[in-house]
């Protein structure tokens, strides 16, 4: 039996970086996984990929911004696999520039994606969850949502927000079933990070490399499965000792 046997998981984010590795450990645990990611070409791409591997996975295109997306997203998740039981809420971007030159629109589509899309697919989730008797939620926050960092004030402002919404949503629902954490990451290997600053964020880390994205998804597991079944409100900080200095 794996930890996730039979489980239905959302997972935004799905088609790249943390959220796809999380969704092969997921599906390695018995998962039934629905990856949601703005990128149909990779997205289908991985569907295909976890198909061949007889797993039941299912990608569905959507902006988390939009509410409309975000409310077929769970519609269509019910339609195909009747519930939903893990929702990991992920999908993110990011981008340095320097504050006093970054335009109110660069500003404002941060914090749409980072911390809006990240409530609209919470409430849906949890609206879902009321009907079905419960379930885990993972916010993906960030190391940046504890500490500060010169040219990402949008981002940091965004993933401290995600912190504190994890906390208001577990005490909101603590008492219905519905466990709400969040996973903050230090530098991880992934696509959001461009290539040429690789090298400068590993030597920022005590441990002197970046993250992997394997490595997230077993914290990831963590928090989403019955291991985690007295913790909720909870910020699972996997940084490589970064935010201990
Ligand atoms: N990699 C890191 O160093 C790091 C550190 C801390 C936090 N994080 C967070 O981890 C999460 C995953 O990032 P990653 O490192 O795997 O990067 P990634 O770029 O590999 O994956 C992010 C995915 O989210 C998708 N996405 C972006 N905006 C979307 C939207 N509006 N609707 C739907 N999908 C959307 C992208 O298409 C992409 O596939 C993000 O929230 C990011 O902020 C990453």
């Amino acid at each position: 039996m794996g930890k996730l046997q039979d489980k239905v998981a959302v997972i935004t984010g799905g088609a790249s970086g943390i959220g796809a590795a999380t969704a092969r450990l997921f599906v390695s645990e018995g998962a039934k996984v629905v990856l949601v990611d703005l990128n149909e070409e990779k997205g289908k791409a991985f569907e295909k990929e976890l198909k061949t591997l007889n797993a039941e996975a299912l990608f569905i295109k959507a902006n988390i911004t939009s509410e409309e997306d975000v409310a077929n997203i769970f519609k269509q998740t019910v339609e195909a696999f009747g519930t939903v039981d893990v929702v990991f809420n992920n999908a993110g971007i990011g981008r340095v520039h320097p504050s006093h030159d970054l335009e109110y629109s660069e500003w404002r589509n941060t914090v749409n994606v980072d911390l809006d899309g990240v409530f609209l697919v919470a409430r849906e989730s949890i609206r879902e969850m009321l009907e079905t008797g419960g379930g885990t939620i993972v916010n993906t926050a960030s190391m940046y949502g504890w500490v500060g960092s010169p040219g990402s004030a949008a981002y940091n402002a965004a993933k401290g927000g995600v912190i504190n919404l994890t906390r208001s949503l577990a005490l909101e629902y603590a008492d219905k079933n519905i466990r709400v954490n969040s996973l903050c990451p230090g530098f991880i290997d992934t696509p959001i990070i461009p290539e040429d600053d690789k090298q400068t964020l590993a030597g920022m880390t005590p441990m002197k490399r970046l993250g992997l994205a394997d490595e997230m998804a077993k914290a990831v597991l963590f928090m989403a499965s019955d291991d985690s079944s007295y913790m909720t409100g909870n910020s699972l900080i996997v940084d490589g000792g970064y935010t201990a200095q």
